[in-house]
């Protein structure tokens, strides 16, 4: 089956996690955003929605036109999309909208179909926005994959490929768990839920094994890891605040997500002690933002990337002795004012590059560090996260 995936704002991330997940036979991308794979078995898009952080929509490709012919055809292959998936939904007015991810110019295909449909008595809206391709919302808000369809189009070489999106990123959810969750730590600072999925799903660690963050903060990462099916997992923290906030955010998620019982421990510890209460060859990965330096005030560079790499490269070595052989480490490191880097010492692990040698997409090899890593954050910040995979 061919699948397209929209990649989110980070495509680079976003791709990586996306091959991490579904492992695809084959995937081409015909421009940073657009993402089509082949996989053998049918893939579940409203599930997938959940579990990745860094997509924005997928959706089912449906034709492949040769674009020497295209325009004699795409009316009716729409047509075709629409009235299949007509039948499908309760009766009343049929809305349908499309995304233009190509360079092509539909004119005024829209209009037309709807004119087409109202010859065959089928009522219709078509959705339409400022954009060439519409948001997620509008698809969500204008009930496009409910009662109504979205097709969305690209090219790719001599083809101009159809595609009906099944699922959008659950955006009011995520945002829901970002704000309203009971106890938040400004000061420490918290890691977005879609980078916490994109981190867990790179670890590609198994549902049971055990996953621990020993930086666990308000236990962002560990809430996202319940919402994804894991269920053996270990929280740690130097702080009893963050032990006690990530307790509160944690019996908050499984309230109103209700979550089938899972194994969850907490405790006050510090990382470098970790060797000492886990168990040798135990831990099927550490998914992890560790203490990034002040978030506040203007930053001594210097003195803070001196204690970070001492702390990541004691922490580092603990992590190594409890983990099994095969397992992830996945960490953000900082990045300060985008340019300067910390360099723990990585000792005996691997370190996993995300994406695979062979890109062809320019856009998204521009997006690849000198270092072979992915940064995560906005221009303007002060402190950007780099994203890291280190295997034993
Ligand atoms: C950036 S915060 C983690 C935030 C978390 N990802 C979240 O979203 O809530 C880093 C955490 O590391 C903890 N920490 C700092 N040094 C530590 C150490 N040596 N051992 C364990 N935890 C430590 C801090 O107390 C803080 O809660």
């Amino acid at each position: 089956m061919k699948y397209f995936f929209i990649l989110g704002n980070n495509p680079a991330l976003s791709l990586a996690e996306v091959l991490a997940v579904i492992k695809p036979k084959s995937y081409i991308l015909i421009s940073e955003e657009f993402l089509v794979t082949e996989t053998s078995a049918d893939l579940n898009p409203l599930t997938l929605s959940t579990v990745l952080g860094g997509t924005i929509k997928i959706g089912l490709i449906k034709e492949e036109l040769a674009i020497s012919s295209y325009k004699n055809k795409i009316e009716e292959s729409i047509l075709q999309i629409i009235r299949d998936r007509q039948k499908e939904v309760a009766s009343g007015k049929f809305n349908f909208g499309f995304s233009n991810y190509s360079n092509l110019d539909f004119g005024h295909l829209g209009l037309k179909i709807k004119k087409d449909l109202s010859s065959l008595k089928i009522n219709t809206r078509f959705v339409v926005s400022r954009e060439k391709t519409l948001s997620s919302v509008i698809v969500e808000q204008n009930k496009l994959l409910r009662k109504g369809v979205e097709i969305v189009f690209a090219r790719y070489e001599d083809y101009v490929i159809l595609g009906e999106t099944m699922a959008v990123q659950p955006f009011k959810s995520l945002s829901y768990r970002d704000f309203s969750r009971p106890a938040r730590d400004d000061k420490s600072g918290m890691l977005p839920p879609k980078l916490a999925k994109i981190m867990i799903n790179l670890a590609e660690a198994d549902k049971d094994g055990l996953l621990v963050d020993p930086f666990c903060g308000s236990g962002t990462i560990l809430s996202e890891a319940i919402l994804m099916g894991y269920n053996n997992l270990y929280g740690l923290d130097l702080s009893s605040k963050a032990i006690d906030d990530s307790f509160k955010n944690i019996n908050w998620i499984k309230e109103q997500y209700q979550i089938e019982p899972v194994s969850i421990k907490f405790k006050v510890k510090n990382v470098l002690d970790l060797s000492k209460f886990i168990k040798v060859n135990s831990v099927s990965a550490f998914i992890s933002e560790p203490y990034l330096g002040p978030q506040r005030g203007k930053i001594e560079f210097k003195s803070v990337i001196k204690e970070i790499e001492y702390l990541y490269t004691k922490a580092l070595v603990q992590m190594y002795q409890v983990l099994e052989k095969g397992g992830r480490v996945v960490m953000v490191w900082p990045v300060f004012y985008g340019n300067k880097f910390v360099n723990p010492n990585i000792g005996e692990f691997k370190k996993i590059s995300i994406l695979p040698d062979n890109l062809k997409n320019e856009e998204i090899k521009k997006r690849i560090n000198q270092r072979g890593n992915i940064v995560y954050g906005r221009a303007g910040q002060k402190v950007f996260r780099e994203v890291i995979v280190l295997e034993k």
